[in-house]
């Protein structure tokens, strides 16, 4: 995690200097402050993007701040996702992933395609379709009635609870696969959408990597049913884990990704859909365009904001600094991440 001098420390209140008391934001607020606070290259970015164009909608035309941050995340094609579509909030990048995955599936012709499998004890956000998806009693139970239908929840990957004594991580991998696909027999072949998942889990239990070879084993059942696999990154992405995106660390990459949270910050309001070429080729060969849309959405200042925070990541040496300082708290048992 953020850490180090990307640390903050800060002073409260009006009292004697001897009487403060220093609160250092090592969680960085709700893991958001990825480069800390008052960084005045961001906020120059941020003010020069207002005095030109404070506010755009982009039902008819993009705009640069918007592109230039698109092309810094998908320019470089990071494992096969080439478009961006930003929005506000983790969870309004979640529920137009939901959406991007549902309309995939209309458009390649099979529309009885409406189930989404997620996992228990994870987090997607705050919204119906969000809620819908996370598997966590207590932020569901005053809901149930108003949640998706065509939802259900499979085991997490948590080695510390639930691999057996004696069982490999590769056969636990494997045990937590065939789960997904006794799920995707149980709702019927041809009838589930996606998979979707956190790279590492964050907010409900607190950083769970998954065993080594997970991804690879969930990633060649989704290939075998045509399951499209969708990675919540909001949390764990933007360079938090030590690598831009969480999902390097095994290589297995999505179709579609979210992410959110450090990916600028907090200097604004900003999240991102990330989609694969594949996903895109299937709605530029049928209807054309994403139906998704809202007044926020690519909002130039935010937008500006993200591009100046991924230009301190590389300037600072950020994520190579998360890489070094993570070592230094992970659990010895931890071993690829
Ligand atoms: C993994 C994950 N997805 C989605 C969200 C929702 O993001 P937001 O609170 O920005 O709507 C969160 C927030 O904590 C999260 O941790």
């Amino acid at each position: 995690m953020m850490g180090g001098k990307y640390g903050l420390s800060s002073s409260l209140s009006n009292l004697p200097a001897k009487h403060r008391l220093k609160i250092l934001d090592a969680c960085a607020g709700a893991a958001v402050a990825s480069i800390g606070h008052g960084d005045q290259r961001v906020v120059a970015a941020v003010t020069k993007q207002m005095t030109q164009l404070s506010y755009h909608h982009t039902s008819r035309l993009t705009n640069r701040a918007a592109e230039a941050l698109a092309h810094k995340l998908v320019g470089h094609r990071p494992g096969g996702l080439s478009h961006a579509v930003f929005l506000s909030s983790g969870s309004e990048a979640n529920e137009s992933a939901i959406k991007l995955a549902r309309q995939y599936w209309v458009e390649v012709g099979e529309p009885e395609r409406v189930h989404i499998i997620s996992r228990n004890g994870s987090y997607h956000g705050n919204s119906i379709g969000c809620v819908s998806l996370t598997g966590i009693p207590n932020r569901r139970k005053h809901f149930l009635p108003l949640l998706m239908p065509h939802t259900s929840q499979i085991s997490p990957c948590y080695s510390y609870r639930y691999q057996k004594e004696g069982e490999s991580d590769a056969e636990y991998a494997e045990r937590c696969a065939a789960e997904l696909e006794q799920e995707i027999l149980r709702v019927g072949e041809g009838k589930v959408a996606a998979f979707y998942a956190e790279t590492i889990v964050g907010a409900s239990a607190g950083n769970i990597v998954p065993v080594p070879g997970y991804f690879e084993a969930i990633r060649r059942v989704c290939d075998k049913y045509g399951v499209l696999l969708v990675l919540d990154e909001v949390m764990c992405g933007m360079g938090r884990t030590g690598k831009m995106h969480c999902w390097e660390w095994e290589g297995v990459t999505p179709d579609i990704q979210t992410i959110g949270k450090g990916l600028n910050g907090g200097y604004q309001a900003l999240s991102a859909v990330l989609i694969s070429e594949k996903v895109i080729a299937v709605l530029r060969n049928g209807s054309g365009s994403f139906t998704n849309g809202q007044t926020f959405q690519s909002h130039p200042s935010a937008a500006a904001a993200g591009l100046a925070v991924q230009t301190i990541f590389e300037s600072d040496n950020v994520i190579e600094n998360c890489a070094k300082r993570g070592k230094e708290v992970r659990p010895p048992s931890y071993s690829t991440y």
